[in-house]
Parts: structure tokens; sequence; C-alpha cells
């Protein structure tokens, strides 16, 4: 692995970094360097240490070490580990702590001795944490140093929670998590303002003191971060490129990870490159951006400049070139997103016929379709198809304690005003506030009271779809079993989640289906929805229905998509902005992401806009999958 040569197009990475199909491929590469490191050092009657890492991004290089030790015989027993950070104020019981983490995904399934394990301790109290850093330090070195040491990133460009502003020479120390931080963290934590405010973390130092270190990062929200840490400068506000200055480090990361980094985005910088469509069509479109200047405004000198001279001599004169690529994006605009019924369709995004489609549109928690695509939902029941939105889960960790109070005051005080005997119902509401209160800060729901924020969400699920003009026989609720029996991180699809969906595939036979997750961090709610869905699409293969039914991918809690990789654009008049936000609100709980959708939304109007196009309110965009590639 070390010694990959390095080419052309890679001439701007300043850390080695390998892009794997996908998170599994990659995991298993390192578990067998990791492997080869334990078996290498029991020869010699040595240990083996590593630094480890928890968060979502190590969770298949866990499940691969301990594949590793239950059919491959090998053996943790001479292996010791420190791991990177723990929550402050966390016990090593709490169910979100980091200890805790370490043992159900880990060190419970190998051989691991006790006393080979080291994680910082969360509940030191305050004027003793400088010493207990410092024995953590000296535990470190007292083991001989750290051989491999894993890393994830964070958002923030945090290795460990070495948040901004961390210096190469930090050791390990109590430190402010950054907000960002915090809001990734919110899921697990049920709510932002659960999610602690400081951790203990090795140092950068630390970090870069040992003698190997490996970098994990996958899914699409990595990528602008990870294209900072790898090309950019070194700086203390991206902690992560301080990896730079390693003499051994490697990154592994899977393809949407990858999205910003040049030799993926713009390798016409560095290197020849074939010219296909979609990279020419992506290329001019950057050109553009780059330039300031709408599409059929660029002329020859600019694409000169810009590491496109080759595409100038196969496809130009500019003039030509920018007509047909102007031509492209326009066509990918369309009002009719279900096909307009007896229109030529040669140049849109999708077929006049049948009419009407039948539409299956998934929505992994009921949040996701209507920030997506609320407007589109619109258009496509006012123009007349049979849509059927899927809510693949009950949503119901996102529902807030307050709201399942609020409710039952509700009942209670209607229990009250009611001349009929209520007596169940008060029993119900006591029962859950009951349920509530006995809930240890930060503990995981009773059934019931899992089952009533289900209940809960599915009631603002209704309303937000009745302001796209979506009627209750049109919606109906999957809840998949992995999300009912799990918890943010730790879901485990089984094959009742694919047969359910296969299920309503198989029902309705739809023309169009919509979906969502197919780029996001394989551990995620929505990564696992779409698992859900591409398997049973491919269990399906063969089906004569299957041909005429196109794939829809619209981005959710992703990165926004980018101009170039848009198939099809929905346009949006103001007021169907308006009703977009109204149709978001009627959910209690939403991020701050879908709460800014239809800004994102103009956004991607005024990239059109700035490239020449007509100038719309907003756009809700969408990707093209071919079924067959899933
Ligand atoms: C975890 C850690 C963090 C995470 C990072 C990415 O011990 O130190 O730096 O690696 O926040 O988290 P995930 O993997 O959840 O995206």
């Amino acid at each position: 692995m070390k010694n990959h040569p390095t080419s052309e197009a890679e001439s701007r990475e300043k850390i080695r970094t390998f892009i794997h199909a996908d998170s599994n491929t990659a995991c298993a590469e390192l578990a067998a360097e990791v492997a080869d490191l334990i078996r290498t050092r029991q020869k010699e009657n040595k240990s083996a240490v590593l630094g480890l890492a928890t968060g979502s991004t190590p969770v298949p290089f866990y499940k691969e070490l301990i594949r590793l030790h239950q059919e491959e015989n090998l053996s943790f027993a001479n292996v010791v580990t420190f791991n990177l950070d723990e929550y402050y104020g966390l016990s090593p019981e709490h169910r979100e702590s980091y200890h805790r983490f370490m043992r159900d995904q880990l060190f419970d399934h190998i051989d691991i001795p006790d006393e080979n394990v080291h994680i910082p301790t969360g509940t030191v109290p305050a004027d003793e944490v400088f010493g207990s850093c410092r024995q953590y330090e000296e535990a470190i070195e007292m083991a001989g140093g750290i051989d491999i040491q894993v890393l994830g990133i964070g958002r923030t460009g945090h290795i460990g929670f070495n948040e901004p502003g961390s210096t190469r020479d930090s050791r390990t120390r109590r430190i402010t998590l950054d907000p960002v931080t915090r809001q990734d963290a919110a899921g697990d934590f049920l709510g932002e303002e659960n999610v602690p405010r400081f951790a203990i973390t090795m140092g950068v130092g630390t970090i870069l003191s040992a003698r190997r270190v490996v970098l994990m990062a996958w899914g699409e929200n990595k990528a602008a971060v990870l294209a900072r840490t790898v090309e950019g400068p070194v700086t203390d506000s991206v902690p992560a490129s301080f990896l730079q200055e390693h003499a051994d480090a490697t990154f592994l990361i899977d393809e949407a990870a990858s999205k910003e980094l040049t030799r993926i985005k713009t390798p016409w910088l560095v290197g020849a490159v074939e010219w296909e469509p979609l990279r020419t069509r992506g290329a001019v479109i950057w050109l553009a951006g780059t330039l300031k200047e709408p599409i059929l405004k660029l002329v020859d000198r600019g694409y000169n400049e810009n590491g496109m001279s080759e595409l100038l001599t196969e496809q130009g004169p500019a003039y030509n070139l920018n007509i047909r690529i102007f031509n492209e994006i326009q066509h990918t605009i369309s009002g009719w997103p279900g096909g307009k019924p007896n229109a030529d369709d040669t140049h849109r995004p999708e077929r006049a016929a049948p009419f009407p489609k039948r539409v299956l549109i998934f929505s992994p928690e009921p949040h996701d379709a209507i920030a997506s695509m609320a407007g589109t939902v619109n258009r496509l029941c006012e123009q007349g198809h049979e849509v059927l939105l899927i809510n693949q889960t009950s949503g119901s960790l996102r529902v807030p304690d307050t709201e399942a109070i609020r409710f039952c005051h509700a009942l209670l005080e209607t229990a009250s005003d009611q001349e009929t005997n209520w007596t169940g119902q008060i029993a119900y509401a006591k029962g859950i506030i009951e349920r509530l209160q006995a809930k240890g800060f930060n503990d995981i729901d009773p059934p019931e009271v899992r089952r009533l924020k289900a209940l809960l969400l599915r009631g603002e699920a209704l309303d937000a779809a009745a302001v796209c003009k979506l009627p209750p026989t049109c919606i109906r609720f999957l809840d998949l079993p992995f999300y009912d029996k799990g918890r943010y991180r730790r879901f485990e699809l089984t094959d009742a989640d694919v047969t359910l969906v296969r299920q309503v595939l198989e029902e309705v036979k739809p023309h169009q289906v919509y979906a969502t997750g197919n780029l996001a961090d394989p551990s995620t709610m929505q990564s696992l929805c779409f698992r859900t869905l591409s398997q049973a699409l491919s269990n399906l293969k063969g089906a004569s229905w299957l041909k005429d039914c196109r794939l829809w991918m619209y981005r959710g809690k992703e990165i926004p998509v980018q101009v170039a990789e848009i198939a099809m654009a929905v346009p949006m008049s103001p007021d169907q902005a308006n009703l977009k936000n109204h149709s978001i609100h009627q959910f209690q709980s939403i991020t701050e992401t879908e709460s800014n959708a239809v800004n994102q939304n103009r956004e991607i109007a005024a990239q059109y806009d700035r490239l020449g196009m007509a100038e719309y309110e907003a756009i809700e965009a969408f990707e093209r999958e071919t079924i067959s590639d899933l």
C-alpha cells in the first residue's frame, strides 16, 4: 500500500490517497495490513500498538477485524490500543460514550485483554484533567508508541477532536467541540442541546508521533474537507492538513468522498483526459463558473488558458461547443417531471408516454422527500400521475420528548373536557409521561414512547403531503424494522427490510422511482434506505416492467447537487417555493439543512441563471441512475 507510485493526475495531492469503489474494500485492505502487523509482532513476541477512532467511519473496519478474529483465527492477545478521544462528562457506561462504542463495535467481540485497552476518561474532575492527559501520553510512550493510528475526519477538518485552531504540537487535552461537530452528533444524542460541549482528545502532535497514520473517509459530505486537507496548505484551520507533514500517512476514501479532488473534479488541470460527454459538460460549466461568464460568452482563449485546449481542438471552436452544452443544460429543465403528455419528448428529461405514470417516491425519514422535492411532488400530483409516497422509516428517533409530552397533556386536557369516560386515554397519556420521566438523560425510549413518536410524525407527514396536494391514500408508512430495532450509526439491515421494499415495487410496478442516499456515508439512514431499494431492484432484475422504469435521485442531507450532474431540473414559481416552505414546516423537528431547503433550490436556480439560462425562482434537481447498474 505504501509504495504506490503517484501519477501526474495526483500531482496536487500532498498525502497519498487511494480511492476505493466502496468502504468495504478499503476497510478490508486496512484490516489486512493491521492483521499482518499483529501476526508479525506475535512471532517476535511483541505487542502491536494501535491508535483507534470511533464514529461511523471505522465501523466497517472493525467488522472486518472481528471477521478475521472469528474466521481466520486472528488473535488480539498481543494488541494494545489507544483511542483518540472521549466526550467530557460521559461515564464509560453512557450509551453514547466512546468506551461503550468501542466495546459494542469491537472489544466485546475479540480476545483483547482488558488491561491493553486505553480510552481517555470523560469523568475526570476538571482539576485533574491535566494530570490525567499527561498520564495518557506517558502510557502511549511506555507502550513503545503507536504503530498504526486509524483516523476519521470531521467536517471541520478535525482529527480526533482537534478542532480548527489546534496547533501542530498539541498533546492530549480537554477541548471545546466546534458547533459543526455538535450538529453532526445531534442525531446520536437526540438533539444538539444534549451533545456534550467538551471532549478529551489526543493532540495533533500525539497523532503525528504515530509511526503510521491511516485516515478513512466515506460519503460526499466529506468531499470538500478532504480536498482541502489533501491539496490545500498546511493550516491549523484544517487540523487534518498537518498530516501532510507525516512521513507515512495514507488516506483511504470512497468515490463519493473523492469528488472534490482535482483529479476527479477537474482532471484536465492535471493531465490529458478523454473528453466524454458528461465530462465535457462538467468542464464547460466549470469554466463558465471560474471565469464568471455565461456559457454563450466563453471564448477560445478561456478554454486554452484553463487546461482545455485539447477539448477545443477536438470539439471546438468555442462557439459550437458553447451552443451544444447550452442546449444540453437547457434540455434538463422541465416543468413536467412525469413527462409532458402528447408532446415531442426528444429533448425532454422524461418520456411523454405512458400517461399517467405510476410514480413511487421513497423517503428515508418522512422529512426527506418533502425537504428535497415537495415542489416536484406537487407537480406530479397536479399533472395527474399516480403518486405513492413511501416513508421508509418512522423517523421516531427525531421526535423530541417535548413533542410526546405536549401530546399527552393535550390528551389529558381533552379527556377532562369530555362528558364520556376517557379512562383508557387518561391511563395511556399518564403512562407515557411516567415512562418519559423514568427515562434517564439520553436513554433510549421504551417501545411505547417510540411508537407514539412515530405516530406523531405520521400526522405531520400527512399534513406536509397535504400541502403538496397529496392525499393520505397516496402515502404509505413502511416502518422498516431495521430502524425500529436500532439507533443512529448502529443500524443493521436484514432481508425483512429489503422484502418490504420489494413488495411495494412489485405491487406498483412503477414507471418512475424517486429516491436518495446513493452518495451518503454508508452508516447513515439515507444510505441504508437506498440499499434496501437497490437490493430490492437487483432482486427484481428480469421483471418486464423494470425495463420501463426510470430511477431519479434527489439529494437530501448530502451536499447539494452540482449543475453538471443534473439530469432533470424542475423549476418552481415563487408560489411553489412558498408552498414547499409551508410543507416543510408542518414538521416540528426540522434540521437547519431542511429549513434551508428552499434557499438551496434558489441557489440552483441562480446557478442556471448565471450560466445564461432562464431565471427561475427556484429549482429542484435530480440525477438519473441506471437501474441495471445497481
Ligand atoms: C472519533 C474521532 C473523530 C471522527 C470524526 C468523523 O474518535 O476522533 O475525529 O473520526 O468526527 O466522524 P464520523 O466517522 O462519524 O463521520
